[in-house]
């Protein structure tokens, strides 16, 4: 295993779907722990005007849209410099594997959270393979450990997330690249706004985040319910199916 510590104090970052949610939390967070620069893919270059007052030139918007291959071919020329990714960027599509949606919401689910993670990592790891320290911060979700039925092709996504970080971090064994996943349970964003259940804050999930990369975590259950989730994973895996079948049975007969 790697033992890099990257603290992004005086480096550089790259941020997907840094406007709003856990990105923009922490593309705050890491502007705060004294990064040199941060380049904040977004998909309106404006989106992030009202921080440019408090960082100025330290925070970069950069065009981004996962769903366009031009947009990634042409961030990763603007940003040769980078040593830090974060592959935030995501999208929630419901439904499961047996309705007239399912390979729609497969499709849209795969499209950004899968396919453009891949794309935008490819497009980077040179940059990232050259400089001394580098990382891949991959946001998965707690839904990729384990599915729950009524986010079957989300949680399918995400468990591919997983998977791809894994691959990464075995294929990036003993090279300058810490490779970490991020396992949120449900967090006060747009993507959870018809979610009724407690959620933490995104700020708490970007601490976690630039903490993890100080410490040289690769896994990182950054909220109460992940954490929970995280330590039962580990011991029983199949205690975290039945529970999330289980949750969803509970909600559908309130
Ligand atoms: N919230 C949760 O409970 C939770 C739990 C576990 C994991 N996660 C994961 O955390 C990450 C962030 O989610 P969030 O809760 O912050 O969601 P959010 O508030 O809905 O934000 C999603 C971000 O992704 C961007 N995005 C969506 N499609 C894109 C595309 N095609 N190209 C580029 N950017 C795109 C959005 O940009 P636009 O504004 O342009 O749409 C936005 O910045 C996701 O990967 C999500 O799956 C969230």
């Amino acid at each position: 295993m790697n033992e890099l510590k990257i603290s992004p104090k005086g480096r550089v970052a790259f941020v997907s779907g840094a406007n709003r949610g856990i990105g923009r939390a922490v593309t705050i967070e890491l502007l705060e722990a004294g990064a040199k620069k941060v380049y904040a893919g977004v998909r309106n270059l404006k989106s992030l005007d009202d921080l440019k007052p408090e960082y100025g030139e330290r925070l970069v918007p950069v065009m981004l849209d996962l769903k366009n291959d031009k947009t990634i071919i042409k961030a990763s020329r603007q940003v040769k410099d980078v040593e830090i990714l974060i592959n935030n960027a995501g999208v929630y599509e419901a439904g499961g594997f047996f309705s007239d949606e399912t390979l729609d919401s497969l499709s849209d689910n795969f499209e950004v959270n899968v396919w453009g993670l891949v794309k935008l990592s490819t497009s980077l790891i040179d940059h990232l393979m050259n400089k001394p320290f580098a990382a891949i911060v991959n946001v998965a979700s707690v839904l990729g450990l384990a599915s729950m039925p009524v986010a079957g092709t989300y949680s399918a996504s995400k468990a591919a997330v997983h998977s791809i970080t894994q691959g990464m971090r075995g294929e990036l064994m003993n090279t300058n690249i810490l490779v970490m996943g991020v396992y949120p349970g449900p967090i006060e964003t747009d993507m959870t706004r018809n979610l009724d259940m407690d959620k933490d804050s995104p700020q708490n999930v970007a601490k976690d985040i630039v903490k993890a990369l100080k410490m040289g975590n690769e896994y990182v259950f950054p909220d109460m319910m992940s954490k929970q989730v995280g330590e039962l994973y580990l011991t029983e895996p199949i205690a975290v199916e039945k529970q999330f079948a289980n949750f969803i049975s509970a909600e559908e007969e309130a």
